[in-house]
């Protein structure tokens, strides 16, 4: 029998808060934010919050990502870091975000190399993966999705995939883009039952039964109750309404109110 899936609730701070800024927030969130064993919260600081943050979280209420690194675990390769030396500080990996991939140019490749990176060193990749805005008018939403979901998990053996979390975020929704508008929660069922239906035929039912899949872009915590209860979604990769205390908290409520009528 298949066990029931756990709820993520991922804060993505992206390039915001010095470390001090951090910890003070981080310190904000302890208050308020009670640890559950079915809905885990993930925060992910800039890199240069990561190592304070390590020290000062308490690990049974938070977990930390990583928003990005290098897949090489080490070498003359300036201004980079590896995922070996953020191992210790971090459980999870943000891999393939919409803003690496558009903004910083990021390749199939790459993405697929860090997410065997972050395997072989013991983290837990969060593959994000979604269609653009001209994908979607042009039809071509479940193409995108299976080449990217293809390409992303090319390293992954069958026994790794259980280690993976898939988070569907359209790059059309999410808030940083400049005509954002939410996804409707019927794009999104037929999201997650895609890329269940390609990681059956990848690495057979049991996979695409047990595996996470998360939705992000313009979550809110107006928006997160709805987004939760779409069959087969998971939880939420939230990013600004991630930076104020009021609605991430509200958005973690939800995540556990949800969980316990289940
Ligand atoms: P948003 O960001 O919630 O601000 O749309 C989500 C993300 O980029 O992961």
């Amino acid at each position: 029998m298949i066990s029931p899936r756990k709820t993520y609730i991922i804060a993505n701070w992206k390039m915001n808060f010095t470390p001090g800024e951090s910890s003070l927030y981080l310190n904000r969130l302890s208050k308020r934010i009670t640890p559950s064993r079915n809905v885990q919260v993930i925060l992910a600081p800039s890199i240069v919050s990561l190592q304070p943050l390590s020290l000062q979280i308490n690990r049974r209420q938070f977990k930390l990502a990583a928003q990005n690194f290098y897949w090489r675990d080490y070498g003359a390769f300036t201004g980079e870091t590896s995922v070996s030396q953020l191992r210790g500080f971090v459980d999870y990996a943000i891999i393939g975000h919409s803003e690496r991939r558009y903004i910083f140019n990021e390749s199939e490749e790459d993405i697929a190399q860090k997410v065997a990176a972050a395997l072989r060193n013991g983290l837990t990749p969060i593959l994000c993966i979604g269609e653009t805005a001209m994908e979607r008018s042009d039809g071509e939403t479940a193409a995108s999705i299976y080449s990217q979901l293809a390409n992303g998990l090319h390293e992954v053996s069958k026994e790794d995939i259980s280690k993976i979390i898939i988070a569907y975020e359209p790059v059309w929704a999410i808030s940083s883009n400049k005509d954002a508008r939410p996804a409707k929660p019927a794009d999104i069922e037929e999201a997650q039952a895609l890329i269940r239906k390609h990681i059956s035929k990848l690495y057979g039912k049991t996979a695409s039964e047990e595996i996470s899949i998360l939705y992000g872009g313009s979550v809110n915590s107006d928006t997160a109750g709805g987004y939760l209860s779409i069959r087969g979604i998971d939880g939420l990769l939230v990013g600004s309404a991630s930076l104020i205390a009021d609605p991430f908290c509200a958005i973690v409520e939800t995540a556990k109110g949800i969980k316990n009528e289940r």
